[in-house]
């Protein structure tokens, strides 16, 4: 039997070279090989409080975009998570073995909840802010709670393989030992641990283009798969640089290392070895480097794009694609969840 895959890609507006290269890519190459699920994350998206009116939209650019870039509904089932009730349910059997400490102190959520509560600082601390809150600012439970949830996207089809980028390997952690915490309590061998997968190399963090950090939709330094040519152009060539190395193979600073970072997953090695070349010797004009690199992301995306335009507007298509499915997804969902209901006691009369 073929291995399960599954991942997710949360709607909140278009996507970006990092959920491309660190998920989607992926998602690509592994339906030929394993049992695939790729599905549209819209209630991890709630936890943030998008727009009820451009929510949809969101989850139909998602949808095209996933189709443009070559996920095949005969080979995978791609569907939106909200169409599939049996998660909601297992989502509140799961939360009976999830302690509220080892969410809290979860990454991901300490920082957004920093950010609702509109704390600027960095304090680890932030429990008591939480706690002490007035009603105005609140964090909301959803995001408490949303590690449970991913969990839930992940186990409710019993997947082994898990293809997320870097920022997502705490969650994997978590959804391990949520998976070894449930067996071992009932005496079961039934979810199996679930992994990150990367074709053998290391997960990946697709930087930004603004000297630091990831590129993230929050971080507002995003190269988009539907960027037109002249916006995309403009946005690497105004990419931080410094002032260039100032002498031969002079260690390389943060934003220049970044820069280095996407040429490699966009060009051919002899582009690569050609401005590293041209590095260590101080030869290097950034603004070459800037300009191939924005040609080398064109090529990837321009006919992404041009497809995922055709796909947009076919409602017909993406909602064939996304009953169908639904219809798989909740197959193997109800199973599941048939079973978890009977191993937790759970019996009808
Ligand atoms: P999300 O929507 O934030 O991101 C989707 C995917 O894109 C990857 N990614 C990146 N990879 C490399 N470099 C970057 N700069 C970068 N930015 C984003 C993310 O790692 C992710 O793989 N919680 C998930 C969605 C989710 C999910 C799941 C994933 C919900 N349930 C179950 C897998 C399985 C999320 O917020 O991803």
């Amino acid at each position: 039997m073929k291995e399960i895959v599954l991942s997710g890609i949360r709607a909140t507006g278009q996507l970006h070279l990092g959920n491309y290269y660190g998920a989607l890519s992926k998602f690509v190459k592994m339906q030929n090989d394993y049992n695939s699920y790729f599905f549209i994350a819209d209630l991890h998206a709630l936890t943030t409080h998008p727009d009820p009116k451009i929510l949809h939209s969101n989850v139909k650019s998602i949808l095209s975009e996933y189709l443009a870039a070559g996920l095949d509904p005969e080979k995978s089932t791609i569907f939106v998570q909200s169409d599939i009730p049996e998660i909601a349910e297992m989502y509140l059997l799961l939360n009976m073995h999830v302690g509220i400490g080892e969410l809290m102190r979860t990454t991901s959520f300490k920082d957004k909840a920093r950010k609702q509560l509109g704390i600027t600082s960095d304090s680890d601390n932030i429990e008591s802010e939480i706690i002490g809150n007035d009603s105005n600012k609140r964090v909301n439970a959803g995001l408490l709670t949303y590690p449970t949830l991913m969990a839930v996207d992940i186990l409710i089809h019993r997947a082994h393989k898990v293809p997320v980028g870097k920022d997502q390997e705490q969650h994997l952690e978590m959804t391990r030992r949520f998976a070894r915490r449930f067996n071992a309590f009932y005496g079961v061998d039934y979810f199996p641990e679930p992994t990150n997968f990367d074709f053998g190399g290391a997960p990946i963090k697709v930087p930004g283009l603004d000297g630091s950090g990831k590129m993230g939709k929050s971080e507002g330094n995003c190269i988009y798969l539907l960027d037109e040519d002249k916006v995309l152009r403009k946005k690497v060539m105004r990419a931080v640089t410094d002032e260039g190395p100032q002498a031969p193979n002079s260690p390389m600073t943060e934003p220049i290392v970044n820069l280095f970072t996407l040429l490699e997953l966009v060009s051919a090695p002899d582009v690569v070895e050609h401005f590293r070349n041209a590095y260590n010797d101080c030869s290097i004009r950034y603004g070459d480097l800037k300009k191939q690199l924005a040609e080398d992301i064109l090529k990837v995306t321009t006919p992404i794009r041009e497809r995922i335009l055709d796909i947009q507007n076919d409602d017909a298509y993406l909602s064939r694609v996304v009953r169908m499915g639904a219809e798989k997804a909740r197959e193997s969902a109800a199973k599941t969840l048939a079973d978890v209901r009977e191993i937790m006691g759970i019996k009808k009369f």
